[in-house]
């Protein structure tokens, strides 16, 4: 079994805030990230695959079509737009990281086995200090 991670980049803005907390305990809780017009995020997402090295090709998944669907479902969505008002997949969930990630996953997951490999893991750097990681379960 081999793993292929590819990267892409896209930023965009979100609001972390939960309508049924006064605004001092979104505050406390959420801080900066509780600003009420929004703030940005130079987001960088790792996608990686897994499976065995096909004897044709000597790939386990061509990383141009993994870019491609990347940025199809993910990038092309999200890039410059606002995780909490302009994303279809996001509506209705808090936009932390965690969930971004679990959403990236579930966009992901059935175009890349259909080509073949099996999804392993999303990785979704927020911050230079902060990244989750999400195994699909
Ligand atoms: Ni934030």
């Amino acid at each position: 079994m081999v793993y292929v991670t590819r990267v892409e980049h896209f930023n965009a803005a979100h609001k972390l805030w939960n309508p049924a907390w006064s605004e001092e305990k979104n505050k406390e809780v959420f801080g900066k990230c509780a600003n009420a017009n929004f703030h940005g995020h130079n987001y960088e997402l790792h996608v990686t695959v897994k499976g065995e090295v096909h004897p044709d090709t000597g790939f386990v998944f061509n990383a141009k079509t993994l870019g491609d669907i990347m940025k199809s479902k993910v990038v092309d969505i999200v890039d410059h737009c606002n995780l909490n008002i302009d994303v279809p997949f996001m509506e209705g969930k808090f936009t932390s990281a965690e969930n971004f990630a679990i959403g990236i996953w579930n966009e992901l997951v059935n175009e890349v086995e259909k080509n073949g490999a099996k999804m392993h893991c999303v990785k979704l750097i927020e911050t230079q200090r902060i990244y989750v990681e999400y195994f699909g379960n």
